[in-house]
């Protein structure tokens, strides 16, 4: 089987084929929105992931993408895509692709390699017979916009703000301001909180020039963030944020729900949840034919699961990071 890497400068069909798989592929098992191609691109070449990255496929049957983070992870590959066409299955593709991505992994000299698939059906089946371990798991969660008690939620905000007395609250759609940067960069660290079960993985630490270059990430790939930051009134210092994104480039009417952060110290002031009520309100006034947002939540985080339930996010599935000790 002829596996070649695919270069992005020249993508021709070869892209287009491989995403192709991967949409015969999620009408089968992903009851989630579906990327569009220039999101998986992104996605190919792991756009907020500071390193490299590789695209191998193997025709048109299928492929993969392995990202070599740096410099946070420079032992891990993640491997971020392993797709075969659902006509080609168990024939040994899947096999044969991931064996060259470990190969590729060692290449590079990583010592683990995470994937991450749906907990039931074949990508857990094929996952589990080539050897990864479970190490976390993910709840997708899924907000149905056009069935909001809208009346509740405003009831919801009134009560919980008398809780936030000495917050307040500003708002942005795309890019952040130059003069909101620095307080980004302190919220975007608060991220780090936020738990990785048993991954081999450590969180990256953000920089003013870093947060600069996934928000031009967002801007390049056609994504258009809606921000809302809480903050201390009597310190000014930031609180906490969340961020709702949206594909320019889909006419899918599906959000996707990003960071919620409250920082340690602002902890306790019905934050979180305001934060997320007053994004819900707002986006769904400004983009009113979004009719479903998702979001993920790592199992274990007993807090904002218990917000979103509130807010009456659903499950819609589970997901398993996975790994492979390499050496
Ligand atoms: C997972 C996937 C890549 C497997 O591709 P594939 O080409 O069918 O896999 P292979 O034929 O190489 O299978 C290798 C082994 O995995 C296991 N396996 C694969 N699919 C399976 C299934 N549906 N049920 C049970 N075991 C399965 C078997 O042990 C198989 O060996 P065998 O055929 O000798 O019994 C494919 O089903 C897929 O694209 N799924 C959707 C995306 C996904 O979940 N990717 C995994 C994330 S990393």
């Amino acid at each position: 089987m002829d596996i070649e890497r695919l270069d992005f400068s020249a993508p021709g069909g070869r892209i287009r084929g491989l995403h192709a798989a991967h949409e015969a592929s999620a009408a089968i098992d992903d009851p989630g929105p579906r990327p569009s191609l220039i999101q998986f691109v992104l996605r190919l070449q792991g756009g907020w992931i500071p390193g490299s990255n590789e695209t191998w496929t193997a025709g048109t049957t299928g492929g993969y993408s392995l990202l070599l983070p740096e410099p946070d992870n420079p032992h891990a590959a993640l491997l971020r895509l392993l797709v075969v066409h659902p006509e080609h299955r168990r024939a040994g593709t899947g096999r044969a692709l991931l064996n060259h991505a470990i190969g590729r992994a060692l290449h590079h000299n990583r010592r683990v390699i995470t994937a991450e698939c749906p907990a039931s059906g074949p990508g857990a089946d094929f996952i589990k017979a080539m050897g990864f371990t479970m190490a976390s798991a993910d709840e997708r969660r899924v907000l149905d916009l056009t069935a909001v008690p809208w009346q509740d939620f405003h009831r919801m905000r009134q009560d919980a703000v008398k809780h936030a007395d000495d917050y307040e609250f500003q708002r942005f759609v795309g890019p952040v301001h130059d003069t909101l940067l620095a307080d980004m960069t302190t919220l975007l660290n608060g991220m780090n909180d936020a738990p990785l079960g048993d991954l081999d993985l450590r969180h990256e630490h953000l920089d003013t020039v870093r947060v600069r270059e996934l928000e031009d990430v967002n801007e390049r790939f056609g994504l258009i963030t809606y921000t809302t930051i809480a903050r201390h009134k009597d310190t000014g210092e930031p609180a906490g944020y969340s961020r709702i994104f949206l594909d320019a480039t889909s006419p899918e009417p599906w959000a996707r729900q990003g960071d919620t952060v409250v920082l340690r110290k602002h902890r306790g002031h019905r934050l979180g949840l305001l934060l997320k009520l007053a994004q819900a309100q707002w986006f769904h006034s400004s983009e009113p034919y979004v009719e479903k947002i998702i979001t993920w939540n790592e199992v274990s985080n007993k807090h904002m699961i218990a917000i979103n339930e509130r807010l009456g996010f659903t499950v819609l599935d589970r997901w398993n990071h996975v790994q492979l000790r390499l050496r």
